[in-house]
């Protein structure tokens, strides 16, 4: 099995920061091809009684306008156990990632910091508006910063996926119960809290695990007819070259028909060093797409694709990628 680890230079003693501030090599796997058979992907009904509390919890404010509160990762690793595969196998081998196994989403990552900051400054400029018939489905969510932030706005559907049924139950359904049960404008409590988890009940989310390869089986309504979003959020998901086709091809389903202004928003490091995935390769990626059916009469791409955010100042180049639906 091949994994590898993005060399942290982190202080242990702050192991929930995200990776903005250290440097990435991969010592080893390349990460384009993983060698165990794909989770297919699943609907998890949150079980709420495997979320473990009381939790401590940190302060998400990267930027005027964002007071989100997160997991502190601290709890969760205390509490690993042989039941945990995925968070078992990444403390033994120190991993960061485990291809197939496990996909990172245990910590929080830096693009998905610049996607929130990022869809803060569309809604503040008027260009983003969220109500209660916007859907929006953040994919590979981890901690999910992006997509419960939207949540926190009002949207009226926000659905949530990630390989790893761990991360869902001990990082995402954590993160949001956290954030839609606090009161605006309050600071992370310094003492660990219970997780207010009723407040999970009647969530407007539901939440998937697995593969990519499977999940569009899982988007359909009663009729069998497919779901489609107004917003799709991929934050960090592009490291691996052997998933890109499975994320545009997902993007190409469910990005809604009837709303112009449908978009997927692609946040990511301008390049994954040692495991091969990068933008330009991802939108490259995108540009050559053709679909099965219903592509253009022309035959030419399907998408639009552009490149809406640039970091200007980081020793690890980001950029969030805009993906729309040529029409
Ligand atoms: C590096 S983590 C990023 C987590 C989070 N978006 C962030 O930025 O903090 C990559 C995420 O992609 C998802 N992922 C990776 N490969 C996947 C696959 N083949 N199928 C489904 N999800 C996958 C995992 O759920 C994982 O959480």
């Amino acid at each position: 099995m091949s994994g590898f680890r993005f060399n942290f230079q982190v202080n242990e003693a702050d192991e929930e920061m995200s990776d903005t501030e250290v440097s990435m090599n991969m010592t080893h796997g390349d990460g384009a091809t993983p060698d165990v058979p794909e989770d297919p992907a699943a609907q998890l009904t949150p079980n709420i009684t495997t979320v473990l509390f009381p939790v401590t919890v940190n302060d998400f404010a990267p930027a005027p306008g964002i007071s989100l509160w997160r997991r502190n990762a601290v709890d969760f690793e205390s509490t690993f156990t042989a039941s945990t595969k995925s968070a078992v196998l990444t403390h033994n081998t120190q991993s960061d990632l485990l291809p197939g196994v496990y996909e990172g989403g245990f910590k929080s990552w830096e693009a998905s910091t610049d996607l929130t900051i990022y869809l803060q400054g569309l809604l503040t400029d008027g260009q983003l508006t969220i109500g209660p018939s916007t859907r929006v489905l953040e994919l590979g969510c981890g901690s999910a910063l992006p997509g419960i932030f939207l949540l926190t706005r009002g949207a009226g559907l926000v659905d949530f996926q990630d390989y790893n049924a761990d991360v869902i139950h001990q990082v995402t359904l954590a993160n949001i119960a956290l954030n839609v049960a606090r009161r605006p404008d309050t600071q992370a409590p310094t003492e660990p809290i219970q997780l207010p988890l009723s407040v999970l009940e009647g969530l407007p989310s539901r939440f998937f695990t697995g593969d990519w390869a499977s999940l569009s089986s899982l988007l359909v309504d009663s009729q069998g007819a497919t779901q489609e979003y107004d917003l799709l959020l991929l934050s960090e998901t592009i490291y691996s070259l052997a998933n890109y086709q499975k994320q545009i091809q997902l993007i190409w389903t469910h990005l809604s028909r009837g709303n112009p202004n449908a978009c997927a928003l692609v946040a990511a490091k301008n390049h994954y060093f040692g495991v091969g995935g990068n933008m330009m390769d991802f939108e490259q990626a995108l540009t050559a797409f053709r679909p099965a059916a219903d592509g253009p009469a022309d035959g030419g791409p399907v998408f639009n694709v552009s490149t809406v955010w640039n970091s200007s100042d980081s020793s690890v180049p980001r950029s969030i990628l805009k993906v729309s639906l040529r029409r």
